[in-house]
């Protein structure tokens, strides 16, 4: 399939503020909690969770998780499936779940799950976007970046098939056949 150029959904600019304000939030809510541990969930999350890490004010430590819900593609499996778990004791940790994008819920909702069977303080979920028409499971983000419209967005982490990862913007992508 052909895909046509991104086109520029969120500019490097607004991620890069809405970052910030969002690591101000979170340095202030978890002031004298101790440790923050931040689980990345890979692969998606990895330059958002390395922009917000490096602006928080407070005592963190990150680990990944990494999990499979999709194909190559953009179609859901809908089943989730745990591919690597987070090496780390978690047990008594406050726990920050770093996800990249959450359309259905599905993803993030497992991994809820997962986390607190190790027994952590608390569990709270940060996204950077959602697609909040396509919502299937209520699950709750506790920090998140930008409500997004249905459309296949790459970049800032983001990929279609491996694709445009390293965007430094979120842009949509239409096939062109
Ligand atoms: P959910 O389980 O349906 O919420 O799907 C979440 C996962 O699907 C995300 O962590 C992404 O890996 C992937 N995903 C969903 N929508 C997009 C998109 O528009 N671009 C890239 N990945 C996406
Ligand atoms: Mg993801």
């Amino acid at each position: 399939m052909t895909l046509s150029d991104p086109e520029v959904l969120i500019s490097e600019a607004d991620i890069q503020k809405r970052v910030r304000e969002l690591a101000s939030k979170i340095s202030k809510d978890y002031e004298n909690c101790g440790e923050v541990v931040m689980v990345g969930v890979l692969k998606g999350s990895f330059i958002f969770l390395a922009d917000l890490s490096r602006q928080l004010t407070i005592p963190r430590v990150i680990e990944f998780i990494a999990v499979s819900s999709y194909g190559s593609g953009s179609r859901s499996s809908g089943a989730v499936r745990l591919v690597m778990d987070v090496r780390g004791n978690i047990e008594g940790k406050h726990v920050l779940i770093i996800e990249d994008i959450v359309d259905t819920g599905h993803t993030l909702n497992y991994l809820i799950g997962i986390l607190e069977s190790h027994g952590p303080a608390s569990v709270k979920t940060c996204a950077l976007v959602r697609k909040a028409e396509r919502a299937e499971v209520d699950v709750d983000i506790d920090y998140l970046g930008f409500d997004i419209p249905d459309k296949w967005v790459v970049g800032y982490g983001l990929d279609y098939a491996e694709e445009n990862r390293t965007l430094p913007y979120i842009g949509t992508i239409t096939p062109l056949d």
